[in-house]
């Protein structure tokens, strides 16, 4: 009976296991509306590790930080590019980048490490600096209007600056778009309507992970195909200064897969999800922390203004043009304790790997756990990022956070007296962990740069004030504190 209703009756030795009480979805919906509280209060019935039904998959959560290690590393039982594969294929439609389904003979994991980490970031940095600038001081992206202010949310600010300034250091500029107004106009126009198919798009991606067929989602199945469409080869072949990860996407796409025309312009809709996804929220959540904290932002004031000076580059106020490199990128501590802190207190992403075969799972308490073959073991970040034993106060934001006493990064953090190997991961962790992770933190913290250097910011002044500041010549981004709304505190961005 319990085989026949699709339930689950715990085995000797296994994890206690909850099937929740709807069929098939069994406790996606308490689990969806707050996994943080639903996978503590489970945590506290059962202990380090448990099994929940979510959307008809059997999931261990794996609560124990001391115990993230053997899930962790490249254990033999366990599968890391089963889930990451079928989730790829499943949400943009393309065929598997599996080699063992025969449709390609790449090594996704290799293209990803050789195309966004070590020789390739400098030049990544350089053609996002460049377009960071163009968008938020030379376009029109922003302020279609140069003699009057724009007053516009902090949270549409960054997605329409990173969105652009990312979107064209990854897939190049049309060519010729520079000596042609009626291109540089369809230009714009074909990064705006991306932008809104992407938003589009991503707000249906929890529901794509969960198993949910994209035809359910008429609006962002349009969105995803219009992306796909604007990305086959024709289109691509037309653009210049692309990235080594687009470039050698079109050659191993070709050279190495079977994939056909509408398949490998998924793939960079895939692409263009992954390094966006999760890099405008990061970007909104750093800039709204950093201009609350005073603290935060006199920091990260003095911080920047010396990394300048000691590079001797100074920024004209009339023509700001700024050029950072990695080494002076490197070199900035307090703005990324400011993002790192930022990210501690808005990701959520899962780590998830998949049973080989049933094996024996080993946690540090010395216990251990049967699991069945194909089941999924999870690790849900946020429970240690919220950790009041880990991270003191973790509902507060502390900009120096991930300082130490020298003011330099922190690495280690105690949980029971006791060092975490594991106490910081939004990228993921192990084999599976993002491979754009540097170029990600790199881009956020050349935006922010850019906003604490030609923007015009000395604090959140009112929007007079800041008329008047701005008007003197100083910059072109401002913040305003807007007490109009019902007397509620409002921040906006205000630039011309
Ligand atoms: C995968 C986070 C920015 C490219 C991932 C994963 C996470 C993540 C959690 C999955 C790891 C896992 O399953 O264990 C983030 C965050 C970002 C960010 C928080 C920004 C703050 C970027 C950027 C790029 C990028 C800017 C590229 C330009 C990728 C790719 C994968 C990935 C290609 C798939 C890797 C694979 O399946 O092997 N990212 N990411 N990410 N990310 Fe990022």
């Amino acid at each position: 009976l319990w085989l026949a209703v699709g339930i689950r009756r715990r085995q000797p030795g296994e994890p206690a296991v909850e099937n929740g009480f709807i069929p098939y979805l069994g406790c996606a919906l308490q689990f969806g509306a707050n996994p943080l509280q639903f996978l503590r209060s489970r945590q506290n019935k059962y202990g380090h590790i448990f099994t929940c039904k979510i959307a008809g998959q059997y999931i261990h959560f794996l609560c124990d930080p001391f115990s993230y290690h053997s899930v962790i590393r490249q254990g033999r039982h366990l599968d890391w590019r089963k889930f990451h594969f079928a989730t790829s294929v499943k949400a943009f439609g393309h065929d598997s980048f599996d080699p063992r389904h025969g449709h390609t003979t790449e090594n996704l994991h290799q293209t990803f490490l050789k195309t966004l980490q070590g020789e390739a970031l400098p030049s990544l940095i350089e053609t996002m600096m460049g377009h960071l600038q163009d968008v938020m001081l030379r376009s029109d992206t922003l302020s279609p209007s140069k003699d009057h202010w724009e007053v516009d949310g902090i949270f549409a600010f960054c997605y329409k600056v990173m969105f652009e300034s990312g979107y064209l250091t990854l897939f190049g500029k049309e060519l010729g778009e520079d000596k042609c107004q009626a291109r540089q106009t369809a230009q714009k126009a074909l990064v705006l309507n991306a932008l809104e198919n992407f938003k589009e798009f991503d707000k249906i991606f929890p529901a794509l992970v969960a198993g949910l067929p994209i035809h359910v989602f008429k609006s962002a199945y349009s969105a995803r195909e219009n992306l796909a469409k604007t990305m086959h080869a024709e289109n691509l072949s037309k653009r210049e200064n692309m990235s080594d990860l687009i470039s050698m996407r079109i050659i191993l796409n070709d050279s190495l897969s079977t994939f056909n025309d509408v398949s490998k312009a998924r793939t960079h809709v895939a692409l263009l999800w992954a390094s966006q996804a999760n890099t405008l929220p990061a970007t909104f959540w750093s800039l709204f922390y950093m201009i609350r904290s005073p603290d935060a932002m006199k920091a990260a004031r003095v911080e920047v203004q010396k990394v300048l000076q000691d590079s001797g580059l100074t920024v004209d106020p009339s023509d700001p043009t700024l050029n950072l490199t990695r080494d002076q990128l490197d070199n900035m501590p307090v703005l990324d304790s400011i993002i790192k802190e930022a990210m501690r207190l808005s990701s959520a992403s899962m780590n998830v790997r998949v049973a080989k075969e049933d094996f024996l799972l080993h946690l540090d308490n010395q216990e251990a756990y049967r699991i069945r073959k194909d089941d999924v073991i999870a690790l849900y970040p946020p429970m240690l990022h919220y950790d009041p034993e880990i991270y003191e106060d973790p509902y507060e934001y502390k900009f120096d956070r991930f300082l130490d006493e020298n003011s330099q990064e922190k690495t280690t953090f105690y949980r029971n007296g006791r060092r975490l190997r594991y106490f910081y991961m939004p990228f993921g962790s192990g084999v599976t962990k993002c491979p754009g992770r540097f170029f990600a933190a790199y881009e956020i913290k050349q935006f922010l740069t850019l906003v604490l250097v030609v923007g015009c910011l000395p604090t959140i002044e009112s929007k007079k004030t800041l008329r008047t500041q701005t008007q003197c010549g100083l910059g072109n981004v401002g913040f305003v504190e807007d007490l109009t709304e019902g007397g509620r505190e409002q921040r906006r961005v205000i630039y011309y």
